[in-house]
């Protein structure tokens, strides 16, 4: 599975990229906001850190305008994947985009249907946002296993991107479900890492470690 960090928060992607597990990042525009730097400084950044695919999202809410949008997006580097999100406009484009060699995510995934529509359409990623269901009582993570079983039923080659991660548990449920791709807020890798019983264990060899005679 791969791992994308889910933000547009360079000083955070440069220092988990070092660890060397990240594949790829995911904005939106509201991560995108909370950083209050022009949006094509963010992009131009990340894309120098993380050689990987990188998510950036259009705007427009019609098909020419996110097609507009899209292509000079796709200008900036070729690790670009553009994000359009999953209403009946953004199929259009991504119809076309996919036609002409542009590789796309499409976003606000919250059914199946809308994801067989998508993969239909040539997206490259599906983009179900877990969390944003959990929110609202539903089993999210039941949508990712949803989508991964009817992509296969087609072999439809659009791979599934589990987004609005919020815990360690998601991350491990979305590989469990068989998601390509997860992409989890920096905090959330961070929380990966963690185990008290590792610390524990560290600390109880290095103290017996200096009980070791360092001569014979
Ligand atoms: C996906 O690509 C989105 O950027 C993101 O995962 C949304 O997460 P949120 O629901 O926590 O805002």
């Amino acid at each position: 599975m791969q791992i994308f960090l889910d933000t547009a928060d360079v000083k955070d992607i440069r220092e988990l990229a070092a660890l060397g597990v990240v594949d790829g990042v995911t904005t939106n525009p509201s991560l995108v906001a909370k950083e209050g730097r022009p949006f094509k400084d963010i992009a131009a950044e990340i894309l120098q850190i993380v050689d990987g695919p990188i998510s950036l999202e259009v705007v427009s809410t019609d098909a020419p305008g996110m097609m507009a949008e899209a292509r000079e997006l796709a200008k900036l580097h070729k690790n670009v994947v553009v994000k359009i999100p999953l209403i009946a406009e953004g199929l259009k484009a991504v119809k076309q985009l996919s036609a002409e060699g542009i590789r796309t995510n499409v976003t606000l995934c919250f059914s199946a249907a809308q994801a067989l529509l998508a993969a239909k359409a040539g997206a490259g990623y599906i983009s179900p946002f877990v969390g944003r269901l959990d929110d609202i009582s539903h089993m999210g993570m039941d949508l990712v296993r949803q989508i991964v079983a009817i992509y296969k039923n087609y072999g439809y080659p659009t791979r599934v991107l589990a987004a609005s991660l919020r815990t360690p548990i998601h991350f491990v449920e979305a590989a469990l479900a068989g998601a390509h791709v997860c992409t989890l807020p920096p905090a959330v890798l961070r929380q990966l890492l963690k185990h008290p019983l590792t610390d524990i264990g560290l600390e109880r060899f290095l103290a017996d470690w200096k009980k070791v005679p360092k001569t014979g």
